[in-house]
């Protein structure tokens, strides 16, 4: 791992400011994960810094960017679909330059897919790219040919490369890159490279600023934030990580994703446990499926058991602590019995919130050659019971915090004239009548009732 710094490309803008009479506008548009969103705001933040504005419509862009997720079969038709449809814009405006990066970005197979078939995508890098993104917009003006490397691993971290962050109020941090826990059924270990931890300097001083600038809500991001520290000079792990950002004064709290179930430990319980006031009580802890066997078979390396026992601890020592979770459906040879073990765990954590997939395949994974018996019409019925049985358990759940009083973070509007919504730090959302001035406060709310897993209330 090797850290080096942002330089803004001199040579890059001078290219740039060259090629239009007027500054050029960019569109960049994210998909998949808050690592991606957060990377999405660097690009415009390295685009900003040599010389372009931003534009919230494809319509009015000199330069398109999309920003890709690669996690599920689904999320790249999407952005195929997304791009097919920019064919038009370029056959319009012939100085139009489009542009593909991320997760998708930095397999070979997509760059050799883009070089055949979608001859109007100019550049394409990968998720460790940003830094060099102004230097790919010069040679392709420059040249006036397409610059379609392939991708390579890139290890170095960039610190202060320049963001230009989408809200005020809520921030994401990162805190680390990569992954190197190859679960089977996963393409982010290829796509993302391996697993390094940024300087417990780089990420207090981001996050100080940060806090100096405003934020109430910072996410600290990393694929398995329990691995933090690994590599580093002085070894530092993600508890003690935490427990030295919360010692920074400030009106702020701190969420952060993902935790891997098998290096969660009582310490870092213990430290959001001492820290009521900067850490939310909300645990993100995807535990994938019930069953021990099919845990195996996807390599996450802890059972149920574990699981449960790290459950119990968090509840005790934060009685009010909600947890949520992400679910396969459909693992290669995943058994009825297997799935209904899904079915009995989901019920003993009682989650307030699950996010559901049905297992994909992904060519170059462990689990793409693993036997898959079952059709897809019997994952998607196992689908529609695994979400009947988690709207029960939510609804009670959130129900049961009706009459109590909590303080909310308002993000946004709600569905309805005059309403706002906001989270609880226990990651709830509630919709309450309010005046849109207090979106980025934080204000005292008594929740009045509910339906399925979405609080309403009044502010007091
Ligand atoms: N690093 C995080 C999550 C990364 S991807 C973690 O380990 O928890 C987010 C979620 O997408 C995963 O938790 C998993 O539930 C889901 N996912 C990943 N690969 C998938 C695939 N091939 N098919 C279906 N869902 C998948
Ligand atoms: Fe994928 Fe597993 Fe890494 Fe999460 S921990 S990114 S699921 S390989
Ligand atoms: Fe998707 Fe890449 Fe995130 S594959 S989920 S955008 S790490």
């Amino acid at each position: 791992m090797n850290t080096i710094e942002y330089k803004r490309s001199s040579t890059a803008a001078e290219v740039i400011a060259a090629a239009y009479e007027t500054p050029p506008m960019a569109y960049v548009r994210s998909f998949g994960c808050q690592q991606n969103a957060n990377e999405g705001e660097r690009i415009k933040g390295v685009l900003t810094d040599v010389g372009y504005g931003v534009c919230n419509s494809p319509e009015e862009a000199d330069l398109i960017l999309f920003n890709t997720c690669a996690v599920r079969e689904h999320a790249e038709q999407r952005v195929f679909g997304n791009i097919g449809a920019l064919k038009k814009l370029k056959e319009q405006n012939k100085g139009l330059i489009i542009g593909l990066c991320g997760c998708m970005a930095q397999q070979p197979h997509i760059v050799e897919k883009l070089r055949q078939s979608y001859s109007f995508v100019d550049i394409v890098f990968g998720v460790n790219g940003i830094d060099t993104l102004p230097e790919l917009i010069a040679r392709k003006l420059q040249s006036r040919r397409r610059v379609l490397d392939t991708p390579v691993e890139r290890l170095d971290i960039v610190e202060e490369m320049p963001i230009r962050r989408d809200s005020s109020f809520r921030a994401w941090l990162p805190i680390m890159y990569g992954c190197d826990n190859f679960c089977t059924y996963c393409i982010v270990p290829y796509v993302r490279g391996r697993e390094r931890s940024r300087t417990p300097e780089a990420i207090l001083a981001e996050f100080r600023q940060l806090v100096q600038e405003g934020y109430k809500e910072i996410t600290l991001l990393g694929q398995n934030v329990n691995s933090y520290g690994k590599g580093l000079p002085v070894p530092m792990d993600f508890a003690d990580l935490l427990q030295m950002l919360c010692q920074v004064p400030g009106d702020y709290h701190i969420r952060f994703m993902t935790s891997h179930p098998k290096d969660a430990s009582h310490k870092l319980i213990d430290v959001m446990a001492a820290n009521p006031d900067h850490i939310c009580n909300h645990l993100h802890l995807p535990v994938q499926c019930g069953s021990d066997r099919v845990l195996k078979e996807m390599n996450r390396h802890y059972t149920v058991e574990h699981y449960l026992e790290l459950i119990d601890y968090a509840r005790a020592k934060m009685p009010d602590i909600t947890f949520s979770s992400d679910i396969i459906v459909g693992f290669p040879g995943e058994t009825e019995e297997d799935f209904e073990m899904t079915l009995d765990l989901i019920r003993k954590v009682k989650y307030m919130q699950l996010f559901t997939f049905i297992y994909s395949k992904r060519t170059g994974t462990k689990a793409a050659v693993m036997p898959d018996p079952y059709t897809h019409k019997d994952k998607t019925e196992r689908m529609a019971r695994l979400l009947a049985a988690q709207d029960e358990i939510a609804s009670e759940q959130v129900a049961a915090l009706v009459g109590q009083t909590r303080t909310v973070l308002v993000e946004g509007f709600g569905r309805g004239d005059g309403l706002l919504n906001g989270r609880l730090r226990n990651n709830l959302v509630v919709e309450f009548a309010g005046d849109a001035a207090l979106i980025g406060t934080e204000v005292q709310v008594e929740l009045t009732g509910s339906r399925m897993a979405m609080l309403s209330g009044h502010m007091v």
